[in-house]
């Protein structure tokens, strides 16, 4: 039995050996191909029949070609099914803007890599198996608008190099088991910033006053972690804010004052006051509701 699976696994190895040496020429192809080879559950054949060797990789389902050369720009695999790791040859689709696989099996994992991929826009992870930590890699993305690793199994802490890119407008990491803390200058570098959801985590220690100057704040999340202490001030400078989601959490005091200068647009003044009132100990009226 043990011998039988120590062949195959030597089988396999020299098979990949052998898909290495003979691809390399063609980076792109290569690495898709290596992708494919990790893919170990695709009940619908769906990369099993389309993603054949005979035919150009720009017709491959799920595959976008620049329209000058025929370098992948987009991989978009959402909804399909599929499972297994995600292969660290992915880190040589060097045009690569968009890499979608969300809503999948994918485990394991996320290759340091990916982080090679200085062209990337958008990374939608969100919905799978994933664990492991957010590669620190992530950080020296430069171009990257948009993150959504929701709902996975990550942990370790997230690398605070990540609020430094300043084309950010979104970023999801509800759903994981994230640690450690958020960095006091969380905003210095994100004016752009819309969505930011880190609830359901483990993430501890303030909530940074910092976060007053993401002034395009439209969705601040960080309900059911571990944060303490007050509920900062600055937070009433988010004149864009629709939700603020903070309960679940240890913190203490200052719900009326904050309430209060939240600036509430007219039309949505009832929206807002539904979500603000999950923010505080209902057993204790903290909340002011101000119309
Ligand atoms: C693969 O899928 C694409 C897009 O659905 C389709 O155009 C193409 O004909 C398919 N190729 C093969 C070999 O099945
Ligand atoms: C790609 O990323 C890996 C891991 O982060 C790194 O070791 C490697 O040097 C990178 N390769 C290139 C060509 O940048
Ligand atoms: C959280 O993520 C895990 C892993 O993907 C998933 O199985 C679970 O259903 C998610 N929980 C919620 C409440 O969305
Ligand atoms: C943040 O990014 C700026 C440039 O956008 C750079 O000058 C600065 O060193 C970066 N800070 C950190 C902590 O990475
Ligand atoms: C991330 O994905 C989840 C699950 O599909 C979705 O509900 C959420 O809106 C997405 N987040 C962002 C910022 O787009
Ligand atoms: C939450 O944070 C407090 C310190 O503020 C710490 O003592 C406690 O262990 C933390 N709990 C969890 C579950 O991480
Ligand atoms: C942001 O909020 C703080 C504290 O509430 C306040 O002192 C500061 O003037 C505000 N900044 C801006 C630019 O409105
Ligand atoms: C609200 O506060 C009361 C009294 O301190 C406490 O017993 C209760 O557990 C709190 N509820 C929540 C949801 O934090």
């Amino acid at each position: 039995m043990e011998q039988n699976m120590i062949f195959t696994l030597l089988s396999m190895l020299c098979l990949h050996i052998n898909i290495v040496a003979s691809l390399k020429s063609s980076t792109n192809k290569y690495a898709l191909l290596a992708f494919k080879s990790q893919i170990t559950s695709d009940p619908n054949n769906i990369l099993a029949k389309n993603w054949s060797q005979g035919t150009p990789i720009c017709n491959w389902v799920g595959i976008t070609c620049g329209s000058r050369h025929q370098r992948v720009r987009k991989l978009n695999l959402a909804d399909m099914g599929v499972g297994g790791t995600i292969a660290n040859e992915i880190g040589e689709l060097s045009f690569l803007r968009s890499l979608i696989i969300s809503n999948n099996n994918f485990l394991g994992f996320i290759p340091d890599e990916i982080g090679n991929l200085s062209q990337l826009r958008e990374i939608e992870m969100q919905d799978n198996e994933l664990n492991g930590p957010i590669p620190t890699s992530f950080g020296f993305l430069e171009n990257l608008h948009k993150i959504n690793l929701s709902h996975n199994r990550l942990y370790g802490e997230v690398p605070n190099r990540i609020f430094n890119l300043s084309f950010f407008m979104a970023i999801d990491l509800k759903n994981n088991s994230l640690s450690g803390s958020l960095p006091t200058n969380i905003c210095n570098n994100l004016p752009n910033m819309e969505r930011l959801r880190i609830s359901c985590n483990r993430i501890s220690g303030n909530i940074p006053p910092s976060l007053g100057t993401c002034r395009e704040l439209q969705l601040l999340s960080l309900a059911y972690n571990n944060f303490s202490g007050s509920i900062p001030m600055e937070i009433r400078n988010l004149s864009k804010l629709q939700s603020l989601y903070l309960e679940g959490n240890n913190l203490i005091g200052l719900f009326k004052v904050v309430f209060i200068y939240i600036n509430l647009p007219k039309h949505n003044v009832f929206q807002k006051i539904v979500k603000l009132k999950n923010i505080v100990n209902h057993s204790h009226h903290r909340y002011f509701i101000h119309s």
